[in-house]
């Protein structure tokens, strides 16, 4: 669904400094289990909302973990907080009535997920260590669920019309931001 393809020299950046990679990486599913939690926090009422992205709080710490694991086995330590410049942007740009809001967060969020899934993919397939391979390989499916999560919750909430023409608005967004950001050995 997306609308820009990561670009080779992405995939390069990231294999050539994987370890600057990972440690992004492992704050990256640390932030999507906090961005999970907040939308359940705000949106107690709604609860396929709270049930679902409970579900994706877990799975996103279960990710940062791994992650964790595999950058200990490097010797790496866990980095500071510090801003992505591509999430930031595609916050700048969300609505401020609630329902915008609700709205644009949900569906921002399976577009931020299928990014990810089309990345760790493409970093699977780059990949010579068989056993990390097969890890990013299994993200990629996770992340794909989540896209998908996010947008059952959307169109169970809110009129799937609107949903379709917030996805239609968001996925050129994204492009766009995507192809604004310096290319780093990042997820983003
Ligand atoms: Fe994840
Ligand atoms: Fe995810």
């Amino acid at each position: 669904m997306l609308r820009a393809q990561s670009s080779p020299q992405w995939l390069q950046a990231v294999l050539g400094d994987f370890d600057s990679f990972l440690v992004d990486h492992a704050a990256n599913e640390r932030k999507a289990s906090a961005n999970a939690l907040s939308l359940v926090v705000h949106y107690p009422d709604q609860g396929l909302l709270v049930d679902t992205l409970i579900e994706i709080a877990r799975e996103e710490l279960d990710h940062f973990q791994q992650v964790y694991q595999w950058m200990k086995r490097r010797g790496l330590k866990l980095g500071r907080d510090e801003k992505d410049p591509y999430v930031n942007k595609l916050l700048k740009a969300t609505r401020n009535d609630r329902e915008g809001r609700l709205l644009d967060r949900l569906v921002l969020g399976s577009v931020i997920e299928a990014r990810g899934c089309e990345r760790f993919g493409l970093v699977a397939k780059a990949l010579d260590d068989e056993e990390l391979a097969k890890f990013y390989h299994d993200l990629a499916k996770s992340e794909a669920q989540h896209r998908e999560d996010f947008l059952k919750v959307a169109r169970a909430v809110i009129d799937p019309v609107k949903v379709d023409e917030a996805l239609d608005r968001w996925l050129d967004k994204e492009a766009e931001v995507l192809n604004s950001i310096p290319i780093r050995a990042k997820l983003h």
